[in-house]
C-alpha cells in the first residue's frame, strides 16, 4: 500500500475557515473566553478606526505563554475537543483563537509575557500565500520585529509593564468588517460595528463584569471606558420563581426562571431597555450559561412557542464544561441544543413556570372585566372562541334605552353593533403587543361623566347604596376622582 501525505493547502484552508459563521463580536467574545481561561482580571479591547490600517487588540493581565505554550497556542486544532478541561476552562476545540481571529483579519499576532520573557508570533494569510511551498509557516518575532511594530510595542509598553504577566492579541488588514459599496464611511461602518460588540459583550460577560458575592469579577474595557454588565433578567425587580437543578450524566444542571417587571410595574425607559434590540416576545426563553459565559440565549428550544403571554419570562440555565459534547457547543460558542434527557428535565420545569409567567397577563386581562361589576365591555368565550362585547345589559344603555322611542332604540342598537364589530382587533392586537408602553387609557371629561351620570339617576335621589354602586359601573370606575367631584357637584357627600 502506497501512503501519500495529503497535508492541506494552508491558504485556500485558511481561507474557507473565514466564512464558518463568526461575527466581529462572536470573534471578539472567544479571544476573551481564552483571557478569562488564563485567569485574566483586567481586558482591555482597544481599536483604531481611524487609521488607513485600522486593528483591533484584545489585552489581557492573564497568565500569559512560554514560547513553546505559544506556539502550541497558535497551531490550528491545538487541542483535542475530546480531552478534558479543567472546571474553568472556556475552550474546547483548540481553535478559537486562530479561527475567531481569521474570520475578522488577514494578519494575527500574538504577544506574550510570563516570567518577564516576552514572546510573539505572527500568522499572516498574505504571507502564507505569496510562498512557494505548501507550508504552514508562522513567523516568531524577535525584539528588533516587535519594535518595529509601532502598535504592539505601544500596547506592551502600556499593558506589559514591570513583569506584568498577559497576553495581546492583534487583528490587523481587517478586511471582513467593512462591508464594500456601501454608503457609509469606512469609519463608520467600523464604529457601529463595535457599537454592537459592546452591547454584546456586556450581555454575553455579564454575570463576569457584575459577579455574584464569591464569583470572581472581571472588568472588560472598551477603548478605555469600562463595560457595564447587562443583567437580561432583571434581577432587581423581576420576580424570582423557584430554582432548581437536575442531574444529568453526573453533571448538575441549574435553572433559574424569572418573569420581568410588566410594563406596568416599571419605568419606560427600564422597560425599553430590557426589551433588547428585538423586544419581549424575542426576548423570552432560555438562556444558557457554561462556565457563567452566556452562549445561547432567548430560546425555548422548541418545546413551547413563544406566545405573547410568555413574554416576561427568561430562565438561566447554568450547564458545567463537561456536558459540551452532548450539547454539541459549536466553535463560535455562541450555538448549542441540549441532549434529549436535558429537553425532558426543562419541559416538566416549562410546564410549571409557563402558568406563573402567563399569570402576569391573565390577571390583567382579566381586571379589565371583573373589576367593575358593571362593565361596558363584555370578554365572551365560547366554542374556543374569544370575542368582545358591548355590555348591553349596563345600567347606563338600559336607562337610555328606556327613555328613547322604538325607532330610536333600534337604530341605537345597531349603531352599538356597528362599533362591536368593527373594533380594530389587529392593530390594538399588534399596538399592545410591541409598544404596551405607550398605550395609553381614555379619560372622560367631566361634562361626560355629568352627563352618564344624569341618565343613570335620573330624576331619583341617590341612596348611601347606590353612591357606593356608582364607583363600581363604568365610566365611573375608571374616572373615580372626577365621578367623586360631579356627585359633590350635585350636592351629596361622600
Ligand atoms: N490570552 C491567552 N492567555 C494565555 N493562554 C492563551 C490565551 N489565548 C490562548 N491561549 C492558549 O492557547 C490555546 C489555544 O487557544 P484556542 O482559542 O485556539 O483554543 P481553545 O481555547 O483551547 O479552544 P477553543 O477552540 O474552544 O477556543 C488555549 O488552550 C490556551 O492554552
Ligand atoms: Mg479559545
Amino acid at each position: 500500500m502506497k501512503k501519500v501525505n495529503l497535508s492541506p493547502n494552508p491558504v485556500s484552508l485558511i481561507e474557507s475557515m473565514r466564512d464558518i459563521g463568526y461575527s466581529l463580536e462572536t470573534a471578539i467574545s472567544d479571544i476573551i473566553d481564552n483571557s478569562i481561561t488564563a485567569r485574566a482580571k483586567n481586558i482591555s479591547i482597544r481599536f483604531d478606526s481611524n487609521a488607513s490600517d485600522s486593528w483591533i487588540a484584545i489585552v489581557d493581565d492573564g497568565i500569559g505563554m512560554t514560547e513553546d505554550e505559544l506556539v502550541f497556542a497558535m497551531r490550528l486544532g491545538s487541542q483535542n475537543p475530546l480531552k478534558e478541561r479543567s472546571e474553568n476552562d472556556l475552550g474546547r476545540f483548540g481553535l478559537g483563537l486562530k479561527t475567531a481571529s481569521f474570520s475578522q483579519c488577514r494578519r494575527l499576532t500574538v504577544l506574550t509575557q510570563i516570567n518577564n520573557v516576552v514572546t510573539c508570533a505572527k500568522w499572516d494569510i498574505d504571507f502564507l500565500a505569496n510562498q512557494t511551498s505548501n507550508e504552514w509557516t508562522m513567523c516568531l518575532l524577535d525584539e528588533q520585529e516587535v519594535e518595529n511594530c509601532g502598535i504592539l510595542l505601544k500596547l506592551r509598553n502600556t499593558y506589559l509593564q514591570n513583569n506584568q504577566s498577559g497576553t495581546i492579541v492583534l487583528w490587523e488588514n481587517i478586511d471582513r468588517i467593512i462591508e464594500k459599496n456601501r454608503a457609509h464611511t469606512r469609519e463608520q461602518s467600523f464604529n457601529e460595528a463595535l457599537a454592537n460588540v459592546k452591547n454584546h459583550l456586556e450581555l454575553v460577560f455579564h454575570r463576569y463584569l457584575s459577579p455574584q458575592p464569591g464569583e470572581s469579577k472581571i472588568s472588560i474595557y472598551f477603548n478605555k471606558s469600562p463595560l457595564e454588565a447587562f443583567d437580561p433578567f432583571n434581577t432587581k425587580s423581576s420576580t424570582e420563581l423557584r430554582s432548581e437543578k437536575f442531574t444529568y450524566e453526573q453533571s448538575v444542571i441549574k435553572v433559574q426562571p424569572y418573569i420581568l417587571p410588566h410594563h406596568n410595574k416599571t419605568t419606560k425607559t427600564e422597560w425599553k431597555k430590557y426589551a433588547g434590540n428585538q423586544g419581549y416576545l424575542h426576548g423570552q426563553g432560555f438562556y444558557i450559561y457554561r462556565n457563567r459565559r452566556l452562549i445561547i440565549y432567548a430560546t425555548w428550544f422548541r418545546l413551547i412557542k413563544k406566545e405573547e403571554l410568555t413574554k416576561l419570562l427568561r430562565v438561566m440555565v447554568d450547564i458545567p464544561n463537561t456536558l459540551d459534547h452532548l450539547w454539541k457547543i459549536d466553535v463560535k460558542k455562541s450555538n448549542a441544543f441540549p441532549p434529549y434527557g436535558v429537553r425532558k428535565e426543562l419541559q416538566r420545569i416549562i410546564g410549571k413556570i409557563e402558568f406563573s409567567g402567563k399569570k402576569v397577563y391573565k390577571q390583567r386581562g382579566q381586571r379589565v372585566t371583573e373589576k367593575t361589576i358593571h362593565p361596558a365591555w363584555k370578554r365572551v368565550a365560547k366554542n374556543n372562541q374569544i370575542f368582545y362585547q358591548i355590555n348591553k345589559e349596563h345600567p347606563i344603555i338600559v336607562k337610555y334605552l328606556e327613555k328613547i322611542s322604538e325607532n330610536d332604540k333600534e337604530n341605537f342598537e345597531n349603531i352599538l353593533s356597528m362599533i362591536e364589530t368593527t373594533f380594530p382587533r389587529e392593530s390594538f392586537y399588534s399596538d399592545s403587543a410591541s409598544i404596551p408602553e405607550e398605550m395609553i387609557g381614555n379619560t372622560m371629561e367631566k361634562k361626560q361623566i355629568e352627563s352618564m351620570l344624569r341618565i343613570f339617576i335620573g330624576d331619583d335621589k341617590i341612596s348611601k347604596t347606590k353612591l357606593n354602586e356608582i364607583l363600581q359601573i363604568e365610566p365611573f370606575a375608571s374616572n373615580q376622582e372626577i365621578t367623586k367631584t360631579v356627585i359633590r357637584d350635585f350636592g351629596y357627600e361622600l
